[in-house]
């Protein structure tokens, strides 16, 4: 049990550390890739471990260029995009453990489907255990590729690896998962492959192929659904990403933003975080209740990826609802909305957010457990949740249920409560954020 007591102000500065989803893609990509990419400010958690783990599982040779950062600067020597070529190239078969890890679970698949020849099984903990895969298998199938799972949805995963042809598949849910393995298939595939999203999701993998010399195209469709995004891959011999810099993660960063927002006079800056649009819904959700944030551009572009230092100070915060396009650009931080919208005046709705069922844990049934148990008034609905704005938490105890951003926004509640909150399970943050105690700390 880890104690978090009421806090006065919040002040200082911090880098958060490095973005997951993109840190995940990098070592996947520098895997499929030709020679030896660099890359800087990988991510050092548990989720990224796995990712490493997978891809030396599948002969990728990985090295930290610099030892005394931990895993955060590596080199990694890529197997080639294709299995099919001269001297045993491309992923060879293994057993590969997830960990916690649902990204790495849903994009490798899209990889390895088209490797003829070989096969793998992916398999996870506990919670990986109950994260549906046929989302990418349907598609997948429809590729031609031979996969089967466990009841038909469910890891363990087996893959045979076959020859690929594309498809044009219209994502019947918003995942940038979903999206992402697709892309990968579409690069070994014979012909063009198309994604159709009907609520564009975060965009990281078509930056990043694009990047490494991939045929990638992104098109909006302007239409009934205005923001209908279409994404083009045709496939590639052989991907040279070459250099792949990672922006801080604007999930992690979101802890200290919601924090700030909600300990009285508080002002803290957070340095060098990705604010590419695709990620930056809890920032606009949080400006509509009333927070004043400050984005100023730093790097400009890092890597294809736009970064920015974001500066929050408290204040006062209106309900809100939030629902349709802006889910999936701020479908991680719901949580977080959740507990701001417990301090703010007013009823707050979450609508169009099933999806969060389906995450690390059921956070409609998580966040509403947690957030109730510390005195808030959250009604969860089929698709969301309804948030009595009552000024204010009292306190108590938050369960984690061995979810990263349960455990964190425990943790949160807590500084800004009036009694202090225990959180049983804080050790899950370091599946995004082993430093998570220590960063909140020098806030403190
Ligand atoms: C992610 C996409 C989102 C998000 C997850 C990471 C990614 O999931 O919730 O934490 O890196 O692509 P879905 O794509 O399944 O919505």
């Amino acid at each position: 049990m880890t104690r978090f007591d009421p806090a006065g102000p919040l002040r200082g500065s911090l880098r958060p550390p490095a973005d997951k989803s993109i840190s995940h893609r990098a070592a996947l990509i520098a895997a499929m890739g030709d020679g030896e990419t660099e890359i800087r400010g990988y991510l050092d958690a548990a989720d990224t471990r796995s990712t490493l783990a997978a891809v030396e599982a599948l002969g990728a040779r990985v090295e930290n260029a610099d030892p005394a950062r931990m895993a955060s600067e590596l080199r990694i020597h890529g197997v080639g995009l294709r299995g099919e070529e001269k001297e045993s190239r491309g992923p060879r078969s293994a057993a590969i453990d997830v960990g916690n890890a649902g990204t790495l679970l849903r994009l490798l698949p899209g990889w390895l489907a088209g490797q003829a020849g070989e096969r793998w099984t992916l398999d996870g903990d506990e919670s990986i255990r109950r994260r549906p895969v046929d989302r990418i298998a349907v598609p997948l199938r429809e590729m031609g590729a031979h996969l089967s799972a466990r009841e038909d949805r469910l890891p363990p995963l087996e893959i045979e690896g076959a020859p690929l042809r594309g498809i044009t598949y219209e994502l019947p849910i918003a995942s940038a998962q979903v999206k992402s393995c697709l892309l990968f298939a579409g690069l070994l595939a014979e012909g063009e492959s198309r994604v159709i999203e009907a609520l564009p999701t975060r965009d990281h993998t078509e930056r990043m192929l694009a990047a490494a010399g991939a045929d990638v195209t992104s098109q909006a469709v302007e239409g009934d659904g205005a923001s209908t995004r279409i994404v083009t891959v045709h496939p590639a011999s052989a991907l040279e990403p070459g250099l792949i810099a990672v922006p801080a993660d604007i999930s992690s960063a979101a802890f200290f933003i919601v924090a700030a927002l909600l300990v009285p006079g508080s002002e803290v800056l957070l340095e060098g975080v990705g604010v590419n649009q695709t990620r930056t819904g809890l920032l606009t959700i949080l400006e509509e209740m009333g927070a004043e944030l400050d984005e100023s551009e730093t790097t400009g572009e890092h890597g294809g990826e736009p970064t920015a230092n974001v500066s929050v100070r408290s204040g006062s915060l209106q309900a809100t609802e939030v629902g349709g396009a802006l889910v999936p650009l701020a479908i991680d931080e719901l949580p977080l909305v959740a507990l701001a919208a417990c301090f703010a005046e007013g009823t707050t709705t979450i609508r169009d957010a099933a999806e969060l069922r389906r995450k690390e844990s059921d956070r409609i049934a998580t966040v509403a457990e947690a957030l109730n148990a510390l005195g808030g008034k959250v009604e969860p609905t089929e698709d969301g949740m309804v948030i009595e704005g009552t000024g204010g938490l009292r306190g108590g105890r938050v369960e984690s249920h061995g979810d990263h951003r349960i455990a964190m926004l425990g943790a949160i509640a807590g500084l800004a409560s009036r009694e202090g909150v225990e959180v049983d399970g804080m050790d899950a943050a370091a599946v995004s954020y082993p430093g998570f105690e220590a960063d909140l700390a020098s806030l403190a």
